[in-house]
């Protein structure tokens, strides 16, 4: 049996490319196509990078070859994956600082609804989406990012750039981390002012070594006082995400948080709300869920806040689990986990597109004396 090059290309027309409304040879993901006898080589293109995806393409390939063709042929599919930041390169480009396209500020109002678990999962399915991602952990009264990245015990090096000594920020998973932690004793009380924080805060983006960078995510601490206006202030933040439980309480504090973000003297864009611990889904029974803290109510103040609903994540053992020893849940592939973050975290991309493409780049005042509070505009 010998195959035809243009009867694969054939069969490989009938199947469509994801969202596009194209088949897959229109789409231009089909790259090459060798026949040779009754073997077929295909390589192709796509830019989903979860194994789901793959093996999907895989899998419908070898279908239409044997189905349409000849249903002996030997296939070899190579699947390369060209991450989504290319096709993106351009329209992610913020101006954030040089060197830095986009800065993300993740927020809550309310402790402990999942900010940091959100920043951290945010943070390494960017990374697997092929963008450069670093973490900025500015939680002042309890960072976590270093325990959900397992990099607890790690503290950043010196290295000499340019004649002068930056900061290098510790790496895990494809994320680069700089976390306020790794300057504080764990047991020892710091009473940070606003000022204070702002300057450690700026000291670790603008003497650190980050490199270039797609997307830096800053896990805030909990809270809009005083301290949040003053590190808001002093950074160019692109724009900021909420999070928020669906419970009542959780709700009013990130009613507040939008207010926080949205005021004069800040004006950072409210990229949207995600809802955190939406309902609760047991291990074992996947398919019930449990409105414990209530339903849809962070969809329902997106709506009446006229943010950009970004999605919303289960309350899950494994998220948990993940969290504390060290390995974000996105990281599990082809899990309706690693599904949900990648929703969400294509949401949060677009919502920066749309963001960058509309307004200009958020200003930042410049905080001047450490201890003072004087702070001039740039
Ligand atoms: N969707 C979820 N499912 C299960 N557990 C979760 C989920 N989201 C967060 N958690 C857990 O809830 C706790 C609080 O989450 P996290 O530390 O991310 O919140 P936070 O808003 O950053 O808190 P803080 O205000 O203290 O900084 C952690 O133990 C975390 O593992
Ligand atoms: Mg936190």
């Amino acid at each position: 049996m010998k195959l035809h090059k243009q009867d694969i290309y054939k069969a490989l027309e009938s199947i469509s490319a994801p969202g596009e409304g194209q088949n897959m040879v229109e789409s231009g993901a089909v790259k090459n196509v060798v026949t040779f006898a009754d073997e077929v080589i295909v390589d192709i293109t796509i830019n989903n990078p979860s194994l789901q995806a793959k093996k999907k393409t895989e899998v419908e390939i070898m279908k239409a070859i044997h189905d349409k063709v000849y249903e002996k042929a030997k296939i070899t599919v190579n699947v390369k994956v060209e991450a989504p930041a290319k096709s993106l390169a351009n329209s992610i480009k913020g101006k954030a600082i040089p060197g830095i396209q986009n800065i993300v500020a993740v927020a809550s109002g309310k402790g402990g609804v999942g900010k940091s678990t959100v920043t951290a999962n945010l943070a390494v399915t960017l990374a697997q989406m092929g963008f450069k991602v670093g973490i900025l952990d500015a939680d002042i009264y309890g960072p976590s990012v270093p325990i959900m990245f397992d990099v607890e015990q790690e503290r950043p090096l010196a290295v000499n750039i340019d004649g002068k000594s930056k900061m290098k920020p510790v790496e895990n998973y494809g994320v680069k981390i700089l976390s306020i932690g790794f300057f504080t004793q764990p047991n020892q009380a710091v009473v940070w002012r606003g000022p204070m924080a702002a300057k450690a805060l700026n000291q670790m983006i603008f003497d650190a070594h980050w490199g270039e960078l797609d997307f830096m995510l800053i896990d805030l601490p909990p809270g809009t006082g005083d301290i949040h206006l003053s590190i808001m202030q002093s950074l160019p933040i692109t724009g900021a995400v909420i999070v928020s439980t669906p419970q009542n309480v959780a709700l009013a504090d990130a009613r507040k948080g939008v207010a926080m973000f949205q005021q004069e003297s800040i004006n950072v864009p409210v990229l949207g709300i995600i809802e955190n611990m939406a309902y609760f889904t047991p291990e074992e029974l996947p398919e019930n869920k449990y409105y414990i803290f209530g339903k849809e109510g962070a969809k329902n103040l997106a709506e009446d806040l006229k943010v950009p609903f970004l999605g919303q994540l289960p309350l899950v053992q494994s998220i948990r689990e993940a969290g504390d020893v060290g390995r974000p849940a996105a990281m599990q592939t082809a899990t309706p986990l690693q599904a949900a973050f990648e929703k969400i975290t294509q949401n949060v991309v677009q919502e920066v597109v749309r963001r960058n493409d509309d307004l200009p780049p958020t200003e930042a005042i410049k905080i001047t004396t450490m201890a003072g509070c004087s702070a001039v505009k740039k």
